[in-house]
């Protein structure tokens, strides 16, 4: 008939984030009007961020679940049956899913089709990682997960994390190490020690990570993929920056890199588990933001992180 749709398996699918967040699909799209229904896993934390254009309407009805969201400070629960729209907001709206949880989202927001071109170019970016080397691909995943967990532990550990967007995050540690497509292969792949020569391939991956990602995003994931290997007490690389040139963003994937890396075997390192590298990296305060080796040392403590470290890299954005 005319002007009637059925979509029997509910429409395109997109993995708006990562995995351990949730999904987002598309059901019906016309008039600027998009109706999608979203999953968020148990325990995952989103945001609904204010709108530029006053006009935004975003109505959210809940199909299943539980969702906890904080409203002027105080903790409002809602379950199944319960809907909330946001129209004019000023803040962030920090939403928890207390259970894993469906949604039906309807919003005049254009969202999906950004989100969808967007997904396509991190996509064939990511297979030339994969293509290279699995490993730095697993590693990528990784560090996004990590990354992803430790904002939303220093979040709830009550430290201001309003300048710290989850998307740019995202984006900047799964392609922090993109720049190791220009690392030949033998080096790359080297389980004995580097010599001076090998090492300079190395320390300038940052660089051409920031190079790559320069011409397809903003200055400041640019800016965090760059700084990734830097430390507070300048002794990382490639400028040997200090303190406060780094920003909170690079000190976070700097933390969830070294954990990675240090919880990983790659055949030529000492394993150690979750909570050893998190004690480790907390120890280290001179080089490490304690902001964030502290919300680690949390997640490490509760377990958080074992699901993610024992992942292949599968979980694909
Ligand atoms: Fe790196
Ligand atoms: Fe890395």
């Amino acid at each position: 008939m005319d002007g009637l749709y059925i979509k029997k398996n509910e429409g395109i699918s997109l993995e708006a984030g990562i995995e351990s967040v949730g999904s987002l699909r598309l059901l019906a799209q016309a008039g600027g009007l998009e109706v999608m229904r979203q999953s968020i896993l148990k325990g995952a934390t989103v945001w609904i961020t204010p709108a530029e254009d006053v006009e935004t309407l975003e109505f959210f009805y809940i199909l299943s679940g539980a969702l906890e969201m904080k409203v002027d400070g105080s903790p409002q629960q809602l379950a199944a049956g319960d809907s909330f729209y946001v129209h004019g907001l000023r803040d962030e709206l920090l939403i928890r899913a207390r259970q894993s949880t469906e949604l039906l989202y309807i919003t005049n927001r254009p969202l999906f089709d950004s989100l969808f071109g967007f997904q396509d170019d991190l996509t064939n970016l990511l297979r030339q990682i994969d293509e290279k080397d699995h490993y730095t691909y697993a590693h990528s995943v990784h560090v996004m997960c990590y990354s992803a967990k430790i904002l939303e532990q220093m979040a709830l550990d009550g430290m201001d994390t309003a300048t710290v967007s989850l998307d740019t995050l995202m984006v900047a540690s799964l392609f922090h190490d993109i720049g190791k497509c220009f690392v030949p292969d033998e080096i790359l792949k080297k389980r004995q020690p580097l010599t001076k020569s090998e090492q300079r391939f190395i320390v300038r991956h940052p660089m051409d990570s920031a190079r790559i990602l320069k011409q397809r995003f903003d200055e400041k994931i640019v800016e965090i993929a760059r700084n990734h290997h830097e430390r507070l007490d300048g002794s990382g690389y490639p400028f040997g920056l200090i303190g406060d040139e780094i920003s909170v963003e690079a000190r976070m994937i700097g933390v969830a890199d070294s954990f990675d890396a240090m919880t990983t075997d790659r055949g030529y390192n000492r394993q150690m588990g979750c909570l050893e590298a998190a004690e480790e990296l907390y120890a280290l305060k001179d080089r490490y933001d304690r902001r964030v080796t502290g919300a680690l040392l949390t997640l490490a403590r509760s377990g958080a992180l074992e699901e993610i470290r024992k992942g292949d890299g599968s979980a694909r954005p």
